[in-house]
């Protein structure tokens, strides 16, 4: 008979994957269900992607790929880094993976001992932990604050430091927060690292180019090129170019942990499926246009859905600088009661209560390690997300003591 092994038995299915699915059965019911919890562009992927995909074929190039990746992807990934990052990367600096999520696997697995730790500016993205926590990782959360907009300090990090300490994780442009880190932000954590030669930096830059008011994404690498051997960049075409479903997403980072991190694909999945990697170069190397559109739908998007969370009564509400979710506070809102009778005690029975009662689906905070919130995503169209706010506004408006 199947037992899990310990490892998994003790893993939880991540929040965001368990709201979907109830969103998704609520819908096979009949129910109206609006879902903001997922963080998938609602728009279709380029045209060139599929193009690109097509000339892959038909050139015959349906065999086993390298590893690696094949060449043409990743010099447009290398021009990507000279494009968009100014930096200059070479060919054995990078791999392509099946998704940015496979790229974080691969560096924990080919670096992670049983009890080493791994530092995680909370809120997170839920992989981060969970994934370390598959080696034999131990995640060691640093709370951001929100008066410091979600941006860790540097000092709370060297806070944590130990010996046993292998990576601190950066992920900005935020999920859940939409925070981004600024040059000083940037240099201070570079310092922290100085004196921590043993401490890797795995930073995840997949929302780079989803960024608001005119800001622009800066790379820990542009800042402190000194620590580039210590610098694993996580990175993919899923949320700039709208192609989730391709499942290409890549690592650039120090040869021999790239070396390693290939060991480990080698023995896992093997090189990425030939069409999406020759959809990549295509979409990677088309202007920079369609991507600057869709920040802009994000960007007037977000001005609908966070104007309409702060007219609720209860919700606080911060704007995202970058990524495509806003993460709502919900304290004044806690150990109420909804209308439908259900106790709020924190912010997964809001979320609970939420989609079972007003059918929006959410994720809340503290799967992120951070709560009472709410996260919603607005990669959803404008109907959808007006429909969803004028909802959670009735829904807050049924709360009593
Ligand atoms: C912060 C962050 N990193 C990485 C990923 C992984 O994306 P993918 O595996 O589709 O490249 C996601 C997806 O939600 C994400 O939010």
């Amino acid at each position: 008979m199947f037992k899990p092994s310990q490892r998994l038995a003790t893993l939880p299915t991540p929040a965001t994957i368990a709201m979907a699915a109830r969103a998704r059965e609520l819908k096979a019911q009949g129910k109206p269900v609006i879902s903001l919890a997922l963080g998938q562009p609602d728009f279709p992927s380029p045209a060139a992607a599929l193009d690109g995909a097509v000339a892959e074929v038909k050139a015959g190039h349906t065999g086993y790929p390298p590893i690696p990746g094949q060449k043409p992807l990743l010099e447009a990934i290398a021009e990507k880094f000279r494009r968009d990052n100014g930096l200059e990367v070479s060919l054995d600096q990078l791999m392509v993976c099946n998704g940015g999520k496979q790229a974080i696997f691969n560096a924990f697995m080919a670096s992670l001992d049983e009890g080493d730790e791994v530092i995680v500016p909370a809120p997170y993205w839920v992989s981060y932990p969970l994934i370390a926590r598959m080696f034999g990782g131990v995640p060691v959360e640093v709370a951001c604050r929100e008066e410091d907009g979600f941006r860790p300090q540097a000092e709370a990090i060297r806070k944590v430091i130990t010996p046993r300490t292998r990576w601190l994780v950066l992920n900005f442009p935020n999920n859940p927060t939409g925070a981004i880190l600024e040059r000083a932000d940037l240099e201070a954590i570079a310092a922290v690292l100085r004196d921590a030669p043993h401490v890797m930096v795995m930073s995840d830059e997949i929302y780079e180019h989803l960024t608001f008011d005119g800001r622009h994404h800066l790379s820990l690498l542009n800042v402190a090129p000194d620590l580039a051997d210590r610098i694993l960049i996580i990175n993919g075409m899923s949320k700039a170019y709208a192609m989730t479903g391709w499942r290409v997403g890549f690592a650039c980072g120090p040869v021999p942990l790239i070396k390693a991190m290939i060991k480990v694909q080698g023995n896992t999945t093997s090189g990425i499926c030939t069409l999406a990697q020759g959809g990549s170069v295509a979409a990677l190397q088309e202007d920079i246009a369609g991507v600057r559109a869709m920040r802009e739908t994000y960007e007037r998007r977000r001005a609908l859905v966070v104007g309409a969370l702060r007219q609720i009564q209860g919700l606080s509400c911060a704007i995202p600088q970058g990524a495509f979710y806003a993460y709502p506070g919900l304290s004044a809102l806690i150990g109420k009661k909804s209308a439908g009778g259900r106790v709020l005690n924190d912010d997964v029975a809001f979320a609970e209560a939420l989609l079972e009662e007003a059918h929006v689906a959410t994720v809340p905070g503290s799967a992120f390690g951070y709560g009472p919130h709410l996260r919603l995503s607005f990669a959803a169209s404008d109907a959808e997300l007006e429909e969803a706010c004028q909802r959670l506004a009735t829904f807050v408006q049924g709360i009593t003591d």
